[in-house]
């Protein structure tokens, strides 16, 4: 009778089958290289859904994790909602990877993501994608368009200029409410709000942050939510990022239908949105597409240059040498204006650029992506065409070339004799598709740390918090 019921019972028939599910999978998951040569998977308990959650809650520390399953920069596999995902985190796999461009592309991935990341419609894919005469379409042509809008040269000079207003605009503002006072922040929210407003400000003008206070808060849910967004999560389970991602969309595309907009904002943003409108674009899908390069400019300044400044507040001796190094740059003045001063930071502090090299060695999230475009074999180990190749800088820094205690923060390994050279720091990519945006990224980080630096004693507190009030010095001194 109990057998009987049993054989009936819905629920156990699920439950055996769920047993059976996962067991078939753990097979599958232990034998699996040894029948397709692929990197091996990281173990995971859900079947389908593998490491997604805990990717898409910290990928920096699923990967830490994971190199205790495969030491000694070993290639392996990871399960994001059904899809599997190659990571890469030895440098000479990763030198190895951007030099085969062809088979292991950028732009088929950058293709199949921009849509379901930013809610792109099909009409504006296709747009995007619409071939010329010449061969060319936006898609094909976005790395030359963006490399050259962000070369060295008169856009660049352009943006920095603007940058480095808007910082001490910021910081004006900002001494000028807190009246005096000394004030308790967390200094990544306070960094991530001042650089924000001055990068976005720079690119797009001030007009939509004064539109729109909350602008910045939804870009940095926007970001959060973008794993969800590009593996489809239903809205309701990421309901926060979803509605943040329509206001901010909401905001650019009112921003982009005010031509008056466009005397204040970089060439990047409006001779883009000219070529999208000669394709016949909609303007809510020109809003989408804008959005991902304005992301690509805020996405790694901003958690790279808080880190510098934790670091350099963190160490009163180091604090002391960077300024006296930036000292003579500020000319007895208190802030940076000009682009022979920017100049000056970029070639007369090394200190200054070895700390900035140390926080992109170790804390940049930026990462290279690929899609496999043909089979091949990369390390000994086969990538099948159509998976996701995905090589995270900070892992490859984690390497003996940068000298002893690759884990600590030591930016005297970047100072002559100091045993590590810079160029090996690839957090901004390589081959084909390398950041454009490195140019104007390190004026940035580099001009706001100093203005901070010179401009603000901080107090370190604990859980991130600090004391920050305005620096009362003869600016004529360190
Ligand atoms: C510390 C700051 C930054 C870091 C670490 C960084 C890193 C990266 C990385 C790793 C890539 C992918 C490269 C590859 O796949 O090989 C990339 C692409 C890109 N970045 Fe940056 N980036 C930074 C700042 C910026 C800024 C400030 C801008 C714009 C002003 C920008 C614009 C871009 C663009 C447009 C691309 C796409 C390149 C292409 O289409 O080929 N980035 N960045």
């Amino acid at each position: 009778m109990a057998l009987d019921s049993n054989l009936v019972n819905p629920w156990l028939g699920a439950a055996a089958a769920l047993v059976l599910v996962v067991a078939a999978d753990r097979v599958w998951q232990r034998n699996q290289t040894k029948w397709t040569h692929e990197p091996p998977m990281l173990p995971y308990t859900i079947p389908f859904v593998g490491h997604a959650f805990s990717f898409s809650k910290s990928a920096q520390s699923l990967i830490r994790v994971a190199a205790k399953t495969f030491p000694g920069h070993q290639p392996y596999s990871l399960l994001l909602f059904g899809k599997r995902v190659y990571i890469f985190t030895s440098p000479k796999d990763a030198n190895f990877i951007y030099r085969k461009s062809k088979a292991l592309a950028f732009l088929p991935l950058v293709e199949s993501l921009v849509g379901p990341a930013w809610g792109i419609t099909q009409d504006g894919l296709d747009r995007l994608g619409d071939v010329d005469a010449d061969g060319d379409s936006l898609f094909r042509n976005a790395h030359n368009f963006y490399r050259d809008s962000l070369k060295e040269g008169p856009q660049l000079d352009g943006l920095t200029l603007n940058f480095v207003k808007y910082v001490r605009a910021g910081l004006d503002d900002w001494f000028a409410k807190a009246g005096g006072e000394v004030k308790e922040v967390n200094l990544r929210t306070w960094s991530r709000a001042l650089l924000g407003a001055a990068s976005t400000n720079a690119v797009m003008g001030p007009s939509i942050i004064r539109n729109h206070p909350e602008f910045l808060s939804w870009v940095w849910a926007v970001e959060r939510g973008f794993f969800f967004f590009v593996n489809r999560i239903p809205r309701f389970l990421a309901k926060k990022q979803y509605d943040a991602r329509d206001n901010a969309m909401n905001a650019i595309a009112e921003y982009l239908e005010d031509e008056s907009n466009r005397k204040d904002g970089a060439p990047m943003i409006w001779d883009r949105n000219d070529q999208m409108i000669s394709k016949g674009m909609q303007l809510s899908d020109r809003a989408r597409y804008s959005y991902s390069a304005y992301a690509a400019l805020q996405t790694n300044s901003v958690p790279n240059s808080s880190a510098l400044l934790w670091h350099l507040f963190n160490d009163r001796k180091l604090l002391r040498r960077v300024r006296e190094e930036i000292a003579p740059v500020f000319k007895g003045e208190p802030y940076i204006t000009t682009l022979e001063q920017v100049a000056e930071l970029q070639q007369t502090c090394p200190l200054l650029r070895a700390c900035f090299d140390e926080t992109l060695r170790l804390y940049s999230p930026a990462a290279s992506n690929r899609r496999v475009v043909e089979e091949i074999v990369v390390n000994g180990y086969t990538l099948k065409a159509g998976r996701h190749v995905i090589l995270p800088a900070f892992a490859h820094h984690q390497s003996e070339v940068f000298g002893e205690r690759p884990a600590g923060f030591r930016p005297d390994r970047f100072l002559p004799g100091g045993g590590a050279d810079a160029k090996q720091v690839r957090a901004f990519g390589g081959g084909t598709s390398m950041c454009s945006g490195r140019y104007f990224a390190s004026n940035e980080v580099l001009s706001y740390a100093a203005a901070v630096v010179w401009r603000c004693d901080v107090e370190m507190l604990k859980d991130g918090m600090v004391r920050i009030s305005e620096r009362k010095i003869d600016l004529t001194t360190a």
